[in-house]
Order: structure tokens, then C-alpha cells, then sequence
């Protein structure tokens, strides 16, 4: 399979870059600019391309790279800080403009080039840069330029080096996606190898290859990951594989049986509940803080997830849904040596007692919207495929003070009244995160001639690219007004219905 390289320099969009790469039916993977040279030869890359990053080149602190790179005879293209750093590893100007050049602008063609094939002589693209070339390094050409860029795209042709002071990889860029398309096709000769379809039996074949007759149980969460890595498995070795399901009692509602029910039907495999609410309330009770209570869902799912491991003395291989941003070194933290991988919240770590022969991540080379296609072609519903992101400690993040069976069907019931009505008028789709919280207050109402005083219920709903900044949705008033009036009509124990307008921050999207 052919494999293009991002070389990560420290800037924002840097996993998009591969993403594009790879909607282009081309593979891609991310290394920090502290990659050594000899490990970038011996992995047989088809391209390189330098991302942006927020420093200057010529500050000697910034990162840099050893200008052999360019000399290794695969071809490399240039992205913002990228194309920056090209100039000044061979030989060109890099000066600091008085002004940034920031947003949508206009750029000129003024050469011939096979990275701008099919792309008109004006277009619009994505700028953001302060520092600029002043001078091209020899050999050089000066292919685009804006009104205030005098090098907005420069190429050594002879020796496939290109550079872009623009950002190809944002749509606002508007021929960002065929000058992607041109550097993968026409200069590195991709073939356009990566698509779901052959990574699923090219898995499924390594799997089986790597599994043999031995065993492999996966920790099911009912989450997009852990879905498909089942699904992927049970196509593997079927029976072989056993799913560890803990039903803690803090999902949505029906949750836990939709799960069993779509693994128990859908996939051959052996899928082992373990229904442990009363615990869960049990250890619960009486917590009121928010930290407190994470901490102890956390803990008791670790202990009641290798319990049931220990019990259905499992051997063979532990599998895990780890997805490929979960593993990135990012440029940023690079340079220290350490491989900074991340440990999701909700992944369960191994304890030393328990032994596997080793440990099988079929989704770690995958971004989301990979997972995602994936789970579609193997069959998994679209509830599951598509699920919004849902925190960790479940419902115990969505209760505010202490947590009872009581409250957790209020909120359930408050929740799935708003999913239904969501999914009913299809507004559901503008939304990144939608869900009920009920908070620790009760307030008057009246029901006929009868004072109430009862539950509130607070609808949050979030729009968003990537959860660490969101918006409050606006919902029209009349899907709220359906879903407030259906909420205290149907759910006993609410007569109040409010809705959230912060955003984030100075809020969070979870309530604890
Ligand atoms: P906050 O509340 O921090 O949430 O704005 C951002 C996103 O993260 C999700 N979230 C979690 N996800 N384990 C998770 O897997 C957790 O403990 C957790 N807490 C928050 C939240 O639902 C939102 O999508």
C-alpha cells in the first residue's frame, strides 16, 4: 500500500491534512518533525508534506529539518510554515510582514504547474501567515501570487519540490481538495490504494492470520469504537471472540438492551452482559461530588470489567478499540523523546494479574469518519455508527447531586423524549450533541387546581467541530415547545422545562 507522509511542524490542522489525504483514496500518516531521517527512508513514503506550524523559521529554536529530506528523491509539498521552511532550508528569504495576511484571498496563477492542473488562473484561498518569502531560493519558481504575497506557491520542479503559502487542506480554500488531488496523482503517482472496502478484508485476513485458533475478548462499550472493532473481530474469528459488556445502568434509555440485542443477532460471537446497576447505585449513594462520583464509576468499572475477565478465564489476545488520533505525537510536544500517547478516559487499562498473549487494536490506524465507514459496510445500525460522543461516567455526569434509580428515570425519560422529537423532524443532523440533564432543584408548578413542586429538566444541545469550543444550538421554538410540552405531559415527576443558551466556554458542554 502506498504511504504519504505529513510531516508534523506543530500547527492546527495537521490530522486534517491526513484526512484529506486519505479522502483522496490515498493513505496517510502523521510523524513529529523529530522523526529520524533513516525511519522516514525505510518506510517507502509516495510524498512528503511539510504542515504549517506557529513559528518562524528563521528563529533557530523553531522546529526545523535536515535539508536532506528534500534530496531523498520522493517529492514534497509545503504547507504554509511548510513552504516557509523550504525556502529558507534551501537558500531562500524569509521576512516578517508588517501585517498578517489572514482569510479568504485571491490568488493569481503565473506559471504553469502540475500541482494547479485543472484549477483557474484566479481562485479564493485560505491564508494565514505572517511571515512571508521575500526572495525564492535558486531553482525556484514563483508559480502564485496574492495582492500582498509576492510568493504564495513556489516549485523546483526538476527536483518535485512544491510549497503553498495558502492552507489546501480547509474548504475555504476552493480548489484546495484537486490541488491535493494533483500532488497525490500527478507528482507522487498514487494509485489511490486506501479504501474501506479492501482495509476490511485486508484486516479481517491479518486478524485471523494473527489470532489463529487462540481466543480474544474485547471490552464492549456500546461507543462507535468498540462497535466496529467487535464487528471487524467477529467477522475474523466469530465464536472465537467474547465481548465484555458492563451495564452499569447509567446509558440512555434502552440502551443496554439495544446493544445486546444488535451484537446477540447481528454478529456471531459471545456476548456476556454483566448487569450491575444495583452496585453502581449502591456505591453511589449518598456522593454528591462531581469528581467523587467520576472517580468512583471509573473505579468500579475497571473492578467489575476484570472481575468478569478473571471469571470467564479468559486467554488469548485483549482487544481494544484505540483509534488513530488516540495515538498521534503531535509536533507540538515532540522533541522530548517520549511518545506522548494518550489514554482515553474510557479505555480499561490492564492489570498486572492478568496475562494475554497480546493485544489487538484493528482500528488503530483509522481516523472517526474511517471508523464510521467501516461500521456502515459491516452492517452495524446507524444508532451505533453514528452515536453522539457519551461521556465516560454515563448519566452520573448528567445528575446533579446525589445519584437514585428515581432520578436516572427522570432523565432518561426526559432524554428520550428529546431524541424522539429530534430524530422525528430530522433536526437531529445539526446537531454535534443534544441531551437531558436534571439538575438538583425542584420548583412550584400547577396541574389543574393542584400546586406542584416538582423536578426541573434542562435541554442542552451543542453545535461544534471539534468539543474543545461550542455554540448553544439555536432550535426553533417549536421543537422546543413539542419537546417541553411532551417532557412534563409524559415523564412524571417534571413540570418545569428549561433550555441552555451558554456556550463554551465559559461553560462546559457536560454539566459535571
Ligand atoms: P465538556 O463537558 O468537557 O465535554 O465540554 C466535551 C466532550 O467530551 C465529552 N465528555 C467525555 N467523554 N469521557 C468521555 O469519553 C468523559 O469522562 C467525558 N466527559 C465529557 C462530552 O460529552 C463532550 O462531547
Amino acid at each position: 500500500m502506498q504511504k504519504i507522509l505529513v510531516l508534523d511542524f506543530g500547527g492546527q490542522y495537521n490530522q486534517l491534512i491526513a484526512r484529506r489525504v486519505r479522502d483522496n483514496g490515498v493513505y496517510a500518516e502523521i510523524l513529529p518533525y523529530t522523526a529520524p531521517i533513516d525511519e522516514i527512508k525505510s518506510n517507502g513514503y509516495s510524498g512528503i508534506i511539510f504542515t504549517g506550524g506557529p513559528n518562524s523559521v528563521f528563529d533557530l529554536s523553531s522546529p526545523h529539518y535536515s535539508r536532506s529530506i528534500l534530496e531523498l528523491g520522493i517529492p514534497v509539498l509545503g504547507i504554509c510554515y511548510g513552504c516557509q521552511l523550504i525556502a529558507w532550508m534551501t537558500g531562500g528569504e524569509v521576512k516578517t510582514a508588517p501585517v498578517s495576511e489572514y482569510g479568504k484571498i485571491e490568488l493569481n496563477l503565473r506559471a504553469d504547474s502540475k500541482l494547479f492542473k485543472g484549477i483557474p488562473e484566479k481562485s479564493v484561498v485560505w491564508m494565514s501567515h505572517t511571515d512571508y518569502i521575500a526572495a525564492v531560493p535558486e531553482g525556484f519558481e514563483i508559480t502564485a501570487t496574492t495582492d500582498n504575497c509576492p510568493c504564495a506557491a513556489m516549485e523546483n520542479e526538476e527536483k518535485g519540490v512544491y510549497a503553498v503559502q495558502f492552507h489546501p487542506e480547509v474548504t475555504h480554500s476552493q480548489f484546495g481538495k484537486e490541488l491535493l488531488h494533483n500532488f497525490l496523482y500527478e507528482i507522487c503517482g498514487c494509485a489511490g490504494d486506501w479504501q474501506m472496502d479492501s482495509f476490511i478484508d485486508r484486516t479481517v485476513a491479518e486478524l485471523k492470520e494473527q489470532i489463529g485458533d487462540k481466543k480474544v475478548v474485547l471490552g464492549l462499550s456500546g461507543g462507535v469504537d468498540s462497535s466496529v472493532a467487535a464487528g471487524l473481530l467477529s467477522r475474523a474469528v466469530g465464536n472465537q471472540l467474547t465481548c465484555v459488556f458492563v451495564d452499569h445502568g447509567l446509558m440512555r434509555k434502552d440502551e443496554g438492551d439495544f446493544v445486546e440485542k444488535t451484537f446477540t443477532s447481528m454478529f456471531e460471537m459471545n456476548f456476556v452482559r454483566v448487569n450491575c446497576q444495583g452496585h453502581f447505585l449502591k456505591k453511589l449513594r449518598g456522593v454528591t461530588d462531581p469528581e467523587e462520583k467520576r472517580k468512583i464509576v471509573g473505579t468500579e468499572f475497571y473492578n467489575v470489567f476484570w472481575e468478569q475477565i478473571r471469571k470467564e478465564n479468559a486467554t488469548g489476545f485483549f482487544a481494544q478499540g484505540t483509534i488513530y488520533p488516540d495515538r498521534i505525537e503531535s509536533g507540538k510536544g515532540a522533541g522530548t523523546g517520549q511518545s506522548v500517547i494518550k489514554t482515553h478516559h474510557n479505555k480499561v487499562e490492564m492489570p498486572k494479574s492478568v496475562k494475554f498473549d497480546g493485544i489487538i487494536e484493528p482500528l488503530k490506524d483509522l481516523f472517526k469518519d474511517e471508523v464510521r465507514a467501516v461500521g456502515e459496510k459491516l452492517g452495524i445500525p446507524r444508532e451505533l455508527v453514528w452515536r453522539q460522543p457519551f461521556p465516560g461516567p454515563g448519566l452520573s455526569v448528567r445528575i446533579l447531586g446525589e445519584i437514585t434509580a428515581e432520578k436516572i428515570r427522570l432523565v432518561q425519560d426526559a432524554d428520550a423524549v428529546l431524541r424522539d422529537e429530534m430524530d422525528k423532524c430530522g433536526y437531529a443532523e445539526n446537531l454535534s450533541q443534544f441531551f437531558a440533564v436534571l439538575p438538583d432543584a425542584k420548583s412550584v408548578g400547577v396541574m389543574g387546581d393542584h400546586r406542584t413542586y416538582e423536578d426541573i429538566i434542562i435541554l442542552r444541545a451543542v453545535t461544534t467541530d471539534n468539543f474543545m469550543t461550542a455554540d448553544w444550538a439555536r432550535i426553533p421554538y417549536e421543537i422546543l415547545e413539542r419537546v417541553s410540552s411532551r417532557i412534563t405531559n409524559e415523564v412524571r415527576g417534571i413540570n418545569r422545562v428549561v433550555y441552555d443558551i451558554t456556550s463554551k466556554p465559559p461553560a462546559t458542554v457536560e454539566y459535571e
